[in-house]
């Protein structure tokens, strides 16, 4: 392809998040000119509102617990006292580093980013409004990547002191001494674990019967187990009803009458595709009725040349399939041969304490589709390392089919839950997308001693012969 320059590129991005800027730069290393247009800071909610500003507290989560568990190895310290504002601080610091390290990065390439907001126009034509001017650009290509923006529920407006989204709670100065948070999902659980840890007294209040829907259940008793101990109340199968303001605090009705009174409440019931104002009459676009653009598996859209990745497509809401989704439609572009996104078998990593990592199908869902499966499971209470940290909550658990011998075939789940799985999950991701079998992963030898002997031996243990566990 050409490049062109001005307004015309190969490509034009609009939306500057994972998915956007991981196509920009990955178009841009194959040689292609490329556009993006961002109306905010590229980086998107990944960086500025989600999963990096959220790892970061949960780091200043993970200190406190450090420093006042610190007794038990023998180190004396006080009880700690948290200045959040520091933490603030912290975390901006580190999001503003990675901010300007990408747009150095996409300077380098070579990429023009216009400033502004996006509407896609007839043609492959983008229209850019900023804020002193309105330009149209042109794109052989056009990609949107426009991201999601947090739900809300009726009677929760958001007003960004009693009653927040994770945009909000990512920039509060201090921690609440008590909150609500509705929605038991990946976000829910984060605040919930992080807000605990920071001392505050927290209530989940979750719709469905359990917390983490989606993850395989015995992660799931792991997480409400240690949510139990630590005093996080959760109320699961509930519905939350409204709330009335008192003073400076708030109290929120569920249920059949009960109440809650606490001083915040998180609404985390999930993100919307943000595509409003974005598609104009004629382009062939097709947006469902649920705001997301629809797309097939390499990405296009029904508009020839214009494609969609990230949030604003119904796939799995994870920054890394937005990483995945651009890199696919890059090629695409290319006319590369290709590997659609297998959304079954895409790495999970959920930072609560404890943490959980999982790649592949659960139990249950094994179960469900008629698989004659055979599982193990290993807990860290027998992991040397574990014991050494003092996390010994969690376990390895693999899903595999059962072969007609009645031996351990293709693995279809790793699940973890525990001391830095997410830091884990990539033998177990590797082993499900390669179609590997408990045989040929046991041939592995995990350093001692380390986490990842739990994943070894569980699947030492499903060849029928392992070290310590049966
Ligand atoms: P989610 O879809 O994971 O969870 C939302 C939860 O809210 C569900 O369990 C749902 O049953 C519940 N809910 C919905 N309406 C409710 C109501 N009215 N009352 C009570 N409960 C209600 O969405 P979440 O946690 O907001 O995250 C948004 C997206 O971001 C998800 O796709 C998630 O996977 C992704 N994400 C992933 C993270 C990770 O992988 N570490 C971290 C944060 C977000």
């Amino acid at each position: 392809m050409t490049t062109t320059g001005g307004t015309e590129f190969d490509v034009v991005v609009i939306g500057g998040g994972p998915a956007g800027y991981a196509t920009a730069l990955y178009g841009a290393s194959a040689g292609l000119s490329v556009a993006v247009v961002e109306r905010d800071r590229v980086g998107g909610t990944c960086l500025h509102r989600g999963c990096i500003p959220a790892k970061e507290f949960l780091e200043t989560a993970t200190v406190m617990r450090t420093v006042a568990g610190a007794k038990e190895f023998g180190v004396q310290s006080g009880q700690p006292i948290l200045d959040f504002s520091v933490s603030q601080g912290r975390k901006q610091k580190v999001v503003d580093t990675l901010f300007k390290g990408l747009v150095g990065l996409m300077q380098g390439r070579g990429i023009t980013t216009f400033s502004g907001s996006g509407e896609l126009l007839p043609d492959r034509r983008v229209r850019v409004s900023g804020s002193d001017q309105t330009i149209e650009l042109s794109g052989r290509n056009v990609v949107v990547a426009t991201g999601s923006i947090p739900r809300t529920i009726p009677g929760f407006g958001i007003d960004g002191r009693l009653i927040l989204t994770s945009d909000e709670v990512l920039s509060l100065n201090r921690a609440p001494a008590s909150v609500a948070i509705i929605g038991g999902g990946a976000i829910g659980c984060e605040f919930a674990s992080m807000f605990s840890d920071l001392g505050s007294q927290v209530t989940v209040l979750e719709a469905l019967p359990s917390l983490l829907t989606g993850c395989d259940e015995d992660v799931v008793a792991v997480v409400a187990r240690s949510f139990r101990k630590r005093g996080i109340t959760v109320h699961t199968g509930v519905t939350v009803t409204g709330h009335t303001p008192n003073g400076s605090g708030t109290t929120v009705t569920f249920g059949d009458g009960e109440q809650v009174a606490v001083d915040a409440v998180v609404v985390s019931v999930g993100r919307r595709p943000l595509t409003a104002g974005l598609v104009a009459e004629g382009t062939g676009v097709v947006v469902d009725d649920r705001g997301f653009v629809v797309v097939d598996e390499s990405m296009r859209t029904g508009a020839d040349g214009v494609w969609a990745a990230g949030d604003v497509v119904d796939t799995p809401q994870l920054a890394h399939v937005g990483f995945a989704e651009g890199i696919l439609t890059v090629k695409g572009i290319l006319g590369e041969p290709a590997v659609p996104v297998e959304y079954g078998r895409v790495p999970w990593c959920i930072y609560c304490h404890p943490e959980v990592a999982f790649v592949g199908m659960t139990e249950g869902q094994a179960r469900q589709a008629g698989i004659d499966v055979m599982v193990k499971k290993d807990p860290f209470g027998g992991n040397s390392r574990a014991r050494i940290v003092g996390e010994t909550d969690g376990l390895v658990k693999v899903v595999t089919e059962r072969t007609p011998e009645g031996g351990a075939g293709r693995i279809l789940g790793v699940h973890m839950v525990g001391p830095w799985v997410t830091e884990q999950l990539g033998q177990g991701y590797i082993a499900v997308n390669w179609e590997a079998t408990p045989d040929e992963i046991a041939q592995f030898i995990q350093p001692h001693p380390t986490l990842s002997e739990s994943f070894g031996e569980t699947m030492l243990a499903l060849t029928g012969r392992g070290l310590h566990l049966g």
